[in-house]
């Protein structure tokens, strides 16, 4: 192990004493931000390329310097890299073994920034290349929902409001509308991105620098769109971070919504859908119990990302301008809510893969609750001059004779619905018919099974 012979903070020559061991052991971030060693690296190499461009260090000092970080990235990545936490975080980390490494020529790495725009600079890089990540795994859901919507389109199922029956809708026009919550998901994160996209490097501290340097330069080599405008602006900025957060949350509670429609319909009292055992677990007292325990793991994880986001404005609220190490709090509280969802994402998609319609059941279901009244309503406005409101009227006779008979709409005879409505013909019964009220909400966005089938093509065809 590569270890720092040095053991003395950097700032050892104006602060003398020690460190109290409480604040050494609470002020230390090392084991969260170790994390960004990579971006750290990476903004260091830029900064000294750009330092040598603007004539402020040598040839030699700069190569010297890459050479020491590009071994140090090989350290870290192979664990074969000492933290200490007395050099508080992964910035003092890499520095202090970089003078192991190289001697005193590492001293320059530090010329014309501070730890204050280096750690929003590692910390913008991280949050797009997690972005990236969230994206990929939610385009996988996107993925195994569109194949499940493809072997659905014609199953049929009870649409619901406040959870009753409400109309007769595809399942697949069920899944094909998690498509939508996740693209709009995927966008989110993805407008974010440009929101983001200013870079941090040579603000230093929160006034800039007297140095000639090119923040132009760093910020093009990093894949920035252009350097941040105003200094103290910089440090203090942390909008980035609530709108990652706000973005994790709002996918988390996506996820949560279905999990927990798809955990009622696995009760025995709905029995809409079959878990597979690889996603159910089982009762340590009750043998013949396979519960929806995943499910209920994707609805309980949106508590943590909400806490998350609530967390980081409450530590903003109130924290002038600029840096405080109120926020170093920023990156385990992201880390934390990343972590989250990529677990539940990884985790949906895998219930999506062992989800299976009980198709029966669904048809059943389908039946009940005079579920085509609407149907009938329109039928009268199309066919018999009618307003929709009196058909409506009309339609609710129908449905209270039904009742109190007992009977269903479609087991009502063309005489018994002519006593109600004398213009009726026996035309009007194919309108109770599951099949044709689902294909005869041909709208843009319906039910219809050739909507469905369009918008399946649509995006298979990534549109
Ligand atoms: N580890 C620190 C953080 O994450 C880096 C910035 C430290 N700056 C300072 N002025 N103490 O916030």
């Amino acid at each position: 192990m590569a270890k720092n012979k040095n053991n003395q903070a950097i700032w050892n020559t104006r602060i003398k004493k020690k460190a109290s061991t409480l604040f050494a052991k609470v002020g230390s971030s090392i084991d969260i931000d170790k994390r960004l060693y990579k971006e750290d690296i990476r903004g260091s190499i830029v900064h000294v390329e750009m330092l040598f461009k603007q004539k402020i260090i040598s040839f030699k000092v700069k190569n010297k310097i890459i050479y020491g970080l590009q071994k140090i990235e090989k350290q870290i990545s192979k664990n074969n890299f000492e933290f200490n936490k007395k050099y508080e975080d992964i910035h003092m980390n890499i520095e202090k073994q970089l003078f192991q490494m190289i001697g005193e020529e590492a001293g320059y790495i530090h010329t014309a920034r501070s730890r204050n725009d280096q750690v929003i600079t590692d910390f913008k890089l991280w949050i797009k290349s997690a972005t990236k990540e969230i994206n990929t795994n939610i385009e996988k859901i996107i993925k195994s929902t569109l194949k499940l919507s493809e072997k659905n389109i014609e199953t049929i199922m009870p649409g619901f409001t406040h959870l009753k029956n409400a109309q007769p809708i595809s399942l697949a026009h069920y899944f094909m509308a998690y498509v939508e919550i996740f693209k709009r998901d995927k966008k989110r994160f993805t407008n974010n991105l440009d929101n983001l996209n200013e870079c941090p490097l040579g603000v230093a501290a929160l006034s800039g620098t007297s140095f000639n340097i090119d923040r132009h330069y760093s910020s093009n080599k990093l894949g920035f769109n252009q350097p941040t405008n105003n200094s103290i602006d910089t440090v203090s900025d942390r909008d980035f971070v609530l709108d990652f957060l706000y973005c994790v949350s709002v996918c988390s509670m996506h996820i949560s919504r279905i999990a927990e429609e798809l955990i009622i319909w696995n009760s025995d009292g709905f029995n809409l859908i079959q878990l597979s055992d690889k996603v159910v677990t089982g009762s340590s007292i009750m043998p013949q119990k396979k519960n929806p325990d995943l499910l209920e793991y994707l609805r309980g994880k949106s508590g943590i990302s909400f806490g998350n986001l609530f967390s980081m404005l409450t530590i903003l609220k109130g924290l002038p301008l600029s840096y405080f190490k109120d926020m170093q709090d920023d990156k385990e509280i992201v880390f934390k809510s990343y972590d989250t969802l990529i677990n539940c994402l990884m985790i949906f998609d895998e219930i999506l893969k062992n989800i299976s319609p009980n198709k029966k059941k669904m048809l059943e279901l389908a039946n009940l609750g005079f579920i085509t009244a609407t149907d009938l309503a329109d039928y009268l406005v199309k066919n018999h001059a009618m307003s929709f409101r009196k058909a409506y009227q009309k339609t609710a006779e129908i449905v209270n004779y039904a009742e109190k008979k007992k009977k269903k709409l479609n087991d009502l005879k063309i005489e018994e619905l002519k006593k109600i409505e004398p213009k009726l013909t026996s035309d009007v019964l194919k309108v109770f018919d599951l099949r044709n009220s689902i294909n005869s909400k041909k709208s843009y966005g319906g039910t219809s099974f050739e909507n469905i089938k369009r918008m399946i093509m649509k995006y298979k065809k990534n549109k």
